[in-house]
């Protein structure tokens, strides 16, 4: 399985995501502020992914509090909290993994240094366990979804990558393919930073996992050739209506696919739901550096300095949304109902 994250005694081990697919290189990174620039910068990037590396983060953090008192813990506790939390606003597993280590550094704070410490760490790997549990679990429950000798259109990367293992869209994709059927993947290239031509392939093509690039404007002329069965993506944050918030570009895929008549799935785990927000209206959405899109890999594509907007990620309206597939189980229309349902099975551990 790729390694996209690891917590080593040295410190946390990231394959860097924006050398690839030309270079493999892991670096390891010794502080929170390393951690949360390699977030910012996208070494690591993905939902799941992202809430993994904040809390290992955090971990790397607990490193530092020797002999500290109570209060001077508390003090370094909330610096490396709140820099976690503004490295990323869009997906809502940062939010809800930080808020995890934050209970556990609650839970163990009298014990002193040393409990919090350890404490940080074990909950930070509990994360990376149950990623790939309810990867694993979403995979069962979203390949039945997926007919024998499907082409499945995804975007941008949802796959091991984007999360501790396995992957969420391409976890499903995988589950299909171990339950004997035959799957051609078609992967947008995900302009500007190129997710499903550098990721999602370099992925695949590395479990021999049969994938087809195009660009993103292709998609509909490949929906309505008929070459495509289904569209699985992954999710950045999804509220409570069932709104998906996810790569830009995803928004034009579904309504292509409705157009199309062909079926619009989202895989992510109940911890991209946010019941706080009603609907994708609510979704705060990351506007990123102009330059990504001025240029690919430090080469122009645009005259210099030329105006551009860049906002990361778009909202899928419910109403394109065939099934919603969560570690939970498969969430249909109408979604307010059925998510919530989910989610409350999430919380009593039903
Ligand atoms: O900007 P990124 O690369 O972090 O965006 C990632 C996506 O939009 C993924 O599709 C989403 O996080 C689902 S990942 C399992």
């Amino acid at each position: 399985m790729i390694r996209t994250i690891e917590w080593t005694d040295a410190g946390v081990v990231m394959l860097d995501q924006r050398m690839l697919p030309a270079e493999e290189i892991y670096n390891t990174y010794t502080t929170p502020e390393e951690v949360a620039e390699a977030i910012r910068s996208m070494v690591i990037r993905g939902a799941p992914a992202i809430g993994i590396a904040a809390a290992m983060g955090i971990a790397l953090g607990g490193r530092r509090f020797g002999r500290q008192s109570g209060a001077q813990m508390d003090a370094q506790f909330k610096r490396t909290w709140s820099d976690m939390l503004a490295t990323r606003p869009t997906a809502v597993n940062l939010f809800w993994a930080v808020e995890r280590m934050k209970r556990a550094y609650e839970r163990t704070r009298s014990g002193g240094p040393g409990a919090v410490s350890s404490a940080l760490v074990r909950e930070a790997l509990k994360m990376v366990a149950e990623d790939v549990d309810s990867n694993r679990k979403m995979g069962r429950f979203g390949q039945e979804l997926i007919p024998d000798a499907a082409g499945v259109l995804t975007h941008c990367n949802a796959g091991a990558l984007a999360t501790a293992g396995y992957g969420t869209a391409l976890g499903v994709i995988r589950a299909a393919l171990e339950a004997g059927k035959k799957i051609q993947v078609w992967a947008d290239e995900t302009r500007p930073f190129l997710q499903g031509a550098r990721l999602t392939a370099w992925e695949l093509k590395k479990d021999d996992i049969p994938v087809r690039v195009i660009t993103d404007n292709m998609a509909g002329h490949f929906l309505k050739a008929g070459s495509i069965d289904c569209v699985l993506v992954g999710a950045d944050r999804i509220a409570a209506n069932g709104d998906v918030a996810n790569k830009i570009g995803t928004y034009s895929v579904a309504v292509l696919a409705k157009e199309n008549g062909v079926p619009f799935y989202v895989a992510a785990p109940i911890s991209t739901l946010d019941l706080s927000i009603a609907d994708g209206d609510g979704i705060p959405i990351e506007e990123r550096d102009p330059e990504e899109v001025r240029s690919i890999k430090g080469v122009p594509v645009t005259p210099p300095g030329v105006e551009v907007f860049n906002p990361a990620f778009d909202v899928t309206p419910n109403r394109y949304v065939n099934a919603i597939i969560t570690d939970r189980g498969i969430a249909r229309p109408p979604f307010k109902e059925s998510l919530r349902e989910l989610a409350v099975h999430a919380d009593t551990g039903n």
